[in-house]
């Protein structure tokens, strides 16, 4: 089963468009905050629902966060219920600032959204070639007002992709019970590897490994959480319980403090986001 992962790594509403809004609020700082992808190429591990709860927390904890969708299927906007005029493909063409693609989704928690005008836009980035990898870097340069930004991530290698990977410098993998899910963590690590080796003064590291959609009953997920422990140690964040509140959160475009705040879904959100915060 070890062999799965390889070798050990070492190592709801719409704000109007306000342009004059300082992004993450005046501060005076000058760096860009913690900005964390989460990224497994399985599909269906819990990137989405992760980056809304996570970042949702953080937010009520005060922190200033802002949410930004890689993924053409549009996932935060819908699981947050925002309406939104500039996407995220309005920033990465430069037909937008990042001013006017940011939305509030609550308070303390921006928005930047996708949808599928981002595959459009994807095939007009192919055109301009490897400098389009850096776009998302570029075009975020100026923002600095968060403590956290986060990138969800789409589970398909994408040009997209690769624009987020040379943004981020942390990475949070969500794993699913499925030894296919392993294998899509296996997949991240190996393209870490290789974003490492080509930027140089560009490191990203892979900071947690969160356990999703897990049933203590079940012996496979037993099996799973063991292995996890094995290959990435103290990396391993405690597991999400499976939790049919965060699916109905979701279809109704609410976080689960919102939807059900006492739910299981909701405290092992909140011990994640007590470790997010602490590791930083
Ligand atoms: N711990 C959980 N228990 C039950 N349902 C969950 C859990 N986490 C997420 N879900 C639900 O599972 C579905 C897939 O989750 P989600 O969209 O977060 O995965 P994803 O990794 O972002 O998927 P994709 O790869 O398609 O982007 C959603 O309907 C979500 O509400
Ligand atoms: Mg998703």
């Amino acid at each position: 089963m070890l062999r799965i992962l390889g070798r050990r790594d070492r190592g709801r509403r719409q704000t109007p468009d306000d342009a004059s809004r300082p992004l993450g609020g005046d501060r005076g700082r000058k760096h860009p905050g913690r900005v964390i992808g989460v990224l497994n190429y399985k599909g269906g591990t819990g990137k989405t629902t992760t980056v809304v709860n996570l970042a949702a927390g953080l937010a009520l904890r005060g922190a200033r966060v802002l949410c930004i969708d890689l993924d053409a299927q549009g996932g935060l906007a819908t699981s947050l219920d925002v309406r939104y005029t500039h996407s995220l493909a309005d920033l990465l063409l430069g037909r937008s600032k990042p001013s006017a693609c940011v939305v509030q989704a609550r308070e303390n928690l921006d928005l930047i959204a996708s949808d599928r005008s981002l595959l459009r836009a994807e095939g007009e980035l192919w055109r301009i070639g490897e400098k389009a990898k850096q776009g998302l870097a570029e075009r975020m340069r100026g923002v600095v007002g968060y403590d956290y930004v986060f990138l969800d991530y789409s589970p398909s290698l994408s040009l997209i992709g690769e624009c987020g990977l040379r943004y981020n410098r942390e990475l949070i993998v969500p794993v699913a019970m499925s030894y296919m899910a392993l294998v899509g963590t296996r997949q991240v690590i190996e393209t870490l590897k290789v974003v490492n080796d080509d930027l140089p003064g560009h490191r990203v590291r892979l900071s947690l490994i969160v356990p999703t959609f897990y049933d203590g009953r079940q012996r496979i997920d037993r099996e799973i959480i063991e292995l996890l422990h094995r290959y990435f140690a103290d990396r391993v964040a405690e597991p999400i319980r499976a939790s049919v509140k965060l699916s109905e959160a979701t279809s109704r475009g609410m976080t689960i403090y919102e939807y059900a705040p006492r739910s299981s879904g909701a405290i092992d959100y909140v011990r994640l986001v007590e470790r997010v915060a602490r590791s930083g």
